[in-house]
């Protein structure tokens, strides 16, 4: 796909660590929530991004800052200009009719957006956010005011309940009270949310992160195993699609090569 040039049009720090950019392209961009853009600073770099909100006309993403390229998004000022390539990979299929949105820091990013495209189509939302502490709760309120019911956690109690998004969801499932799940976070989140999905039989899509250059599905980069490519088959999975995948197992870097646990990661 052709880049298209944008102007930034707010440049914002949400929480610790999190910017939120707003993005006017020069020509209309459609997406649904779940798919992702490549974003192109110039003279730096281009990197996936999901659309994290607005519309065809000004797009909303919401930028960790993990390296050298989302420390210059988050530099990035009112009137610069980037460019934007996209729309790619698969979106979140609405379905069921109460929905639990569980996000694990800023993988709060594709699930605002799906919040309000679920709330517009009558479904009950409950949502859930969790983080390290309350300084890193990135989209609390905008998750909280598209969520028919809201639940906080944060891994050391300073904000919501003490524990993980997952914890949270347990209870949800046990109760019966949600008829599909949908998650973006960490990995280790993720595959929580998985087992627990399956374990109370509900359908479940998560929004997977590999590594990921063309956003084309040509490179092979982001290969995730049984010949899936998160670029065009994801970046959102169902549960059952990701069975003897990589996923939860192997994550590769920019090389190919395994990624080190011990790196932080987005
Ligand atoms: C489909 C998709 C959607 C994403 N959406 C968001 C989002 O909404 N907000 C957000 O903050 N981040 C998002 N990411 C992750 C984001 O692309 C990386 O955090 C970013 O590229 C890091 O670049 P860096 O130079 O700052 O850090 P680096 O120092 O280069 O890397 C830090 C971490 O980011 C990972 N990373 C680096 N480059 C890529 C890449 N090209 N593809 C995937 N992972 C990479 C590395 O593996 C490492 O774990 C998304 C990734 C994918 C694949
Ligand atoms: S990023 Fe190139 S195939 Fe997916």
């Amino acid at each position: 796909m052709r880049p298209i040039p944008a102007r930034v049009v707010e440049s914002r720090e949400e929480c610790e660590r999190t910017h939120v950019l707003r993005l006017e392209p020069e020509e209309p961009v459609g997406w649904e929530p779940g798919q992702f853009l490549m974003l192109g600073i110039p003279g730096v770099d281009e990197k996936p991004m999901a659309f994290s909100g607005g519309d065809e006309r000004e797009i909303v993403l919401t930028v960790e800052v993990v390296g050298p390229f989302t420390e210059r998004c988050a530099r990035l000022e009112r009137g610069d200009w980037v460019w934007v390539r996209g729309p790619y990979g698969r979106p979140f299929e609405p379905v069921g009719n109460r929905a639990a949105v569980v996000a694990g820091g800023t993988g709060v990013a594709p699930l605002v957006p799906l919040a309000e495209r679920l709330r517009g189509r009558g479904v009950e939302v409950i949502g859930v956010l969790g983080g390290p502490h309350a300084e890193r709760l990135p989209r609390r309120r905008e998750l909280e005011r598209l969520s028919d019911e809201f639940h906080l956690t944060t891994e050391d109690g300073s904000a919501g309940r003490k524990g993980y998004p997952t914890d949270v969801l347990e209870e949800l499932l046990e109760e019966d009270r949600v008829d599909v799940v949908y998650a973006c976070g960490p990995e280790a989140m993720l595959v929580r949310v998985v087992k627990l999905a399956r374990r109370f039989d509900v359908p479940c899509q998560v929004s997977v992160v590999r590594y990921v250059k063309c956003g084309e599905g040509v490179c092979g980069s982001c290969a995730l195993g049984r010949g899936l490519l998160v670029c065009r088959d994801g970046p959102v999975f169902w549960a059952e699609e990701l069975e003897g995948t990589e996923f939860g197992d192997v994550r590769r870097d920019a090389s190919g090569l395994p990624e080190d646990e011990d790196r932080p990661r987005s």
